[in-house]
């Protein structure tokens, strides 16, 4: 395409799920700008459509589902836009996202988001030489590469204007029986430590202050390389971002209670550019469901990891999740997981119906607590934290 009619073309992307979509999103949105494109907020003036998505309940694939079925409806004055799948989904169900929904024209893995410009490029040039009522399903998906290029990191677009997401780790190793997300991003693979603190000493110099660092696991980072022939974890790494002259903040999600450390805790009260706020997914209350999701830590440990943070971390904000309703969940499991969040009086929490995943363990075991069950159980969880959010914040206020 002429540079003229790249310019023209609009293109819309919307993320679903994580916070990790956020910024690969805006990762997208910044390789689609450096190529030439425009960005628009307007879905119905777009020429290509963009889902970065998430796989990690039915729920989250069903709302994707809809939204494409929505605009391959829609009755367009011009041409169709672009429609594009891009993300977990698109891992999940690689060639049978078009079976499943033909209006779909490219499908793109997590880790070829690379590609995403060229493959638009190629798909215009298709339409335009197969001409007004040509064939116009030229399908193209990329799913098999599992290293992204660093390059994709520094493009310099941000969607906010003082804060930035910044990405530590890619994928995950953990393998908690009930979760999908090993199996759409693959294994874990932790950035270089220099080159984390080069996007954010760049974005620093672009006028942005507030950081939050992203992993499924942060806690158990490492640098691939030593940084002045030290190692760097991810306490070295928190430090050595807080400490950027010109940053005034620096946060980070999601720790997990396995490798999540006193030191940590000690590193966040000892910083004053580090937000006091810890999100540490619990899941379950119960030692015997713990286990069965391998989450790799007991009850008991959670609770003095818990009060530690606490102690330790004056005011500081606690969040986490909770899965109701995985595979065996007798009513004293759920009494366990109850009792804990009204012991521990979370700040916040995100409360999930257990949804089974393919190629997942806890998949293979019977999903035998009934809907109705589930409902109740996620609405005693949800009502209670609701009440303990309220009197805490009432507390701080
Ligand atoms: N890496 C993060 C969480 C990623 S997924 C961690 O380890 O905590 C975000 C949350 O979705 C999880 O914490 C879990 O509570 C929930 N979740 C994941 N898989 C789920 C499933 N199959 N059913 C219901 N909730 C699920
Ligand atoms: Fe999923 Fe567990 Fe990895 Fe979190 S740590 S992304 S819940 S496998
Ligand atoms: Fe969803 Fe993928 Fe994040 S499955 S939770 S978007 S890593």
């Amino acid at each position: 395409m002429k540079d003229k009619t790249v310019a023209k073309t609009k293109v819309f992307l919307k993320s679903f799920g994580c916070q990790m979509n956020v910024r690969d999103a805006e990762v997208i949105a910044g390789l689609m700008k450096k190529a030439g494109y425009s960005l628009t907020d307007d879905e119905a003036k777009a020429d290509v459509v963009i889902f970065v998505t998430c796989s990690v309940r039915q729920h989250a694939e069903d709302k994707v589902w809809s939204e494409i079925g929505r605009i391959a409806k829609q009755n367009r004055a011009g041409t169709v836009p672009i429609i594009g799948l891009v993300g977990c989904m698109a891992q999940n169900y690689q060639q049978q996202v078009f079976e499943r929904s033909p209006a779909v024209d490219f499908c793109v893995g997590p880790a070829d988001i690379a590609q995403i410009p060229d493959i638009v490029t190629k798909i215009f040039a298709h339409r335009k030489s197969a001409g007004r009522g040509g064939l116009l399903d030229m399908k193209i998906w990329e799913t098999d590469g599992s290293v992204r290029p660093e390059e994709i990191y520094h493009t310099g677009f941000y969607e906010e204007k003082d804060h930035a997401y910044v990405v530590i780790s890619e994928g995950c190793s953990n393998f908690c029986t009930y979760c999908i997300v090993p199996f759409v991003r693959g294994p874990v693979r932790h950035r270089h430590a220099e080159d984390i603190l080069l996007e954010v000493k760049e974005a620093v110099a672009g006028g942005i202050t507030r950081f939050t660092l992203l992993g499924q696991n942060v806690s158990s980072y490492h640098s691939p390389e030593p940084m002045k022939g030290k190692p760097v974890d991810f306490v070295d790494l928190l430090m050595a971002v807080s400490n950027i002259s010109g940053l005034k903040e620096v946060g980070f999600i999601t720790s997990h209670p396995r490798d999540t450390t006193v030191r940590l805790f000690e590193a966040m009260a000892s910083c004053d550019t580090v937000k006091k706020y810890l999100h540490l997914p619990v899941q379950s209350g119960s030692d015997r469901i713990l286990a069965a999701m391998n989450r790799g830590y007991t009850r008991a440990g959670y609770v003095h990891l818990a009060k530690e943070y606490r102690r330790i971390v004056k005011g500081g904000l606690l969040s986490t999740d909770i899965i109701v309703g995985f595979p065996g969940e007798a009513d004293d499991d759920f009494q366990a997981t109850h009792d804990l969040v009204r012991d521990i009086g979370f700040d916040t929490g995100y409360i999930f119906k257990y949804s089974p995943r393919p190629n997942t363990k806890a998949c293979m075991l019977a999903d035998d607590v009934a809907q109705g069950e589930k409902v109740r159980r996620h609405k005693v969880i949800l009502d209670l934290q609701k009440s303990i959010s309220k009197s805490r914040k009432r507390s701080v206020a």
